[in-house]
């Protein structure tokens, strides 16, 4: 049930960034649910497949919509889209992000700007545009941030800071969003298994000369975990923080992370 007492298949949540990885986890999490997601990426063609399986999966009315969610009006777009759709929103999962490691020197002030236009910028964009629908609905959003946010590391320069922001960000919103009946939680993902975990693997590989299955361990080795999330970990997480069970869960900040993080 909803805020507004609807039903799971009156739903409806948007989750950026879910062509692949954390939010396509999160999508089809919902869609089995019943929830009708709203996908939305650049990638049209992988869109389209999230949403058809997000249609077997038990949401016969995904909809996907492609769009750069870096520039400044296509957060609005994929809004009222939705709205067109289905004229309510309950749900906003902002995922979408993209940010450049690497050594700070090199890393020219395009990457940083490049990394907080899609990932806290189309955060704020959607939480602004999706505010009234969210409201009337008693609906729920959830940031999608990460560990970097609390422990910072020299070659994550970019993502870091970026994090930090909206989990700043996702504090100051709830306390408005306290009395307008929207709940706004923001979820840190530890070392989740998706592509840039991949990347990070197969880079690690090259600079060392380790076959894959080595740099894998000494990654695991490295971060102190007993194993690397699946995107299924952060997908429950965020089903569970949409949820009546969690109602009195707001303004908070939840690490997912194996135990990764080394400090309070
Ligand atoms: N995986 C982890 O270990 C981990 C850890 C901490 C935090 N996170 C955070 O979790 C979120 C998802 O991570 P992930 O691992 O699932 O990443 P991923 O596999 O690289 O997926 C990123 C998603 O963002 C979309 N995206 C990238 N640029 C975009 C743009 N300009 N406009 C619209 N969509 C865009 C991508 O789709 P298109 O390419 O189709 O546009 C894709 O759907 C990110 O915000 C990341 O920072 C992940």
């Amino acid at each position: 049930m909803g805020g507004d007492g609807a039903t799971s298949e009156e739903r409806v949540a948007i989750v950026t960034g879910a062509s692949r990885g954390l939010g396509r986890a999160i999508a089809l999490a919902f869609a089995a649910k019943g929830v009708r997601p709203v996908v939305t990426a650049r990638d049209g063609a992988a869109l389209d497949e999230v949403a058809a399986a997000a249609r077997s999966e038990g949401a016969p009315d995904a909809l996907a919509v492609a769009a750069d969610l870096s520039q400044t009006g296509e957060p609005q777009r994929v809004v009222e889209a939705a709205l067109a759709r289905f004229g309510r929103i309950d749900i906003l999962v902002n995922n979408a992000g993209a940010t450049k490691r690497g050594d700070f020197l090199a890393l020219p002030d395009e990457d940083h700007l490049a990394g907080f236009a899609l990932k806290y910028h189309a955060t704020v964009r959607f939480c602004r545009s999706a505010w009234p629908h969210l409201a009337r609905a008693g609906g729920a959003i959830v940031n999608i941030s990460g560990i970097g946010a609390q422990t910072p590391v020299a070659e994550f320069t970019i993502g870091g800071p970026v994090n930090s922001a909206l989990v700043n960000f996702t504090k100051a919103i709830a306390a408005r969003g306290l009395h307008e009946g929207i709940r706004i939680n923001c979820l840190c993902p530890g070392h989740i298994e998706t592509d840039r975990l991949t990347d990070r693997i197969h880079a690690l590989g090259e600079r060392e000369g380790l076959p894959e299955a080595e740099a894998r361990e000494r990654l695991r080795q490295e971060y102190g975990i007993g194993r690397f999330g699946k995107p299924g970990d952060i997908a429950a997480a965020v089903l569970f923080l949409c949820s009546q069970e969690a109602s009195y869960i707001h303004g908070a900040t939840i690490v997912v992370d194996g135990g990764a993080t080394p400090g309070i």
